[in-house]
């Protein structure tokens, strides 16, 4: 089996997008897969481990696409705008080449943070109150903070931050929008973080790992410093009540259809006291290290790293 794996991308996600690909490669490769390492730089140039495949983007990726229609299936190791949300699945719908995870609905769906939540609400899923707003515009008065601020379309919480006043508003906006015009104020929401993920193994089944918390320090949000800065500290399976879990595990095979996501994605929850549950967002290629989220949760069910990577490659082959 030969199977291409896509890292790095333009997004803020490029370095976490590197390390995902890196542990996804060496997985392969313990299993006897032939792996073809494919780079994509924050310029948009695609590279191999000589460097450049060509002068411009378009030549590098004309390139790569040759590469990639040589392969069995590709796994598009790439977080974040220009890589989970859509558009590297439209390029490979387009080549005919099989791959991992999401196709083009559900990567650009999940992406768009506010149209995770339109499907959440419809499917009665709560999500935190709050909406959209155009960076350039004049912001809503009145508010009541904290208010959490987010780019519609980014990952890994890059450009994402709690307000306080309106002058901590200003600035939360435009740093938002300096990674996506389209920005999100929501209601801060008092709870637990917990994440559950939804796998489609090589048969086709699914399989819906145990819930993981991580521990946030109150009043504060799991940001990017906690992600990858410090060793983020998770309780797995979380302590939730048995209720908790059932409800847990339906939101996320609901939102998992209705997003139309395919291979694996994680669901992140809040717990609330006074909501019950409440959706944060969705990951159509969710952080997959060994040490990451996903891959931790199916360690705990009898699924190794390895042999988690290489269902999702079969399953891209079904
Ligand atoms: N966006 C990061 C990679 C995650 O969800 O794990
Ligand atoms: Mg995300």
């Amino acid at each position: 089996l030969r199977v291409a794996v896509l890292g790095g991308g333009q997004s803020c996600e490029h370095d976490v997008s590197l390390a995902t690909a890196r542990s996804v490669a060496a997985a392969l490769e313990a299993r006897d897969v032939t792996v073809v390492r494919l780079t994509i730089g924050r310029d948009g140039r695609w590279r191999d481990p000589q460097g450049a495949l060509g002068e411009g983007v378009a030549e590098s990726l004309a390139a790569a696409v040759a590469v990639l229609g040589r392969c069995d299936a590709v796994f598009p190791a790439v977080h974040g705008p220009r890589g989970e949300d859509g558009t590297l699945a439209a390029l490979l719908d387009l080549a005919g080449v099989p791959y991992v995870g999401s196709g083009v609905r559900g990567g650009a769906l999940a992406m768009d943070k506010w149209a995770t939540k339109l499907v959440a609400r419809e499917l009665g899923i709560a999500v935190a109150g709050g909406g959209l707003v155009d960076a350039g515009d004049p912001l809503p008065a009145d508010r009541t903070y904290p208010v959490v601020v987010k780019p519609v379309a980014s990952g890994s919480s890059h450009g994402v931050s709690v307000a306080h006043d309106d002058a901590g508003l200003h600035e939360a906006v435009a740093r938002a929008g300096l990674l996506d015009p389209r920005v999100l104020l929501e209601d801060f929401v008092v709870g637990r973080e917990v994440d559950i993920a939804v796998l489609e193994t090589a048969d086709g089944s699914r399989m819906v790992g145990p819930p993981l918390e991580i521990e946030v320090a109150a009043g504060s949000v799991f940001d990017t410093a906690d992600k990858y800065e410090a060793d983020p500290s998770f309780l797995l399976p979380a302590p939730v009540s048995p209720a908790q879990r059932t409800a847990l595990r339906d939101a996320a095979l609901a939102l998992f259809d209705a997003l139309g996501c395919r291979g694996v994605a994680r669901f992140d929850f809040f717990l609330s006291a006074g909501h019950g549950l409440v959706l944060n967002e969705v990951n159509t290629m969710p952080g997959m290290t060994p040490t990451s989220q996903v891959p931790k949760m199916f360690a705990t069910i009898g699924l190794p790293y390895e042999e988690l990577v290489e269902q999702l490659v079969l399953g891209a082959l079904r």
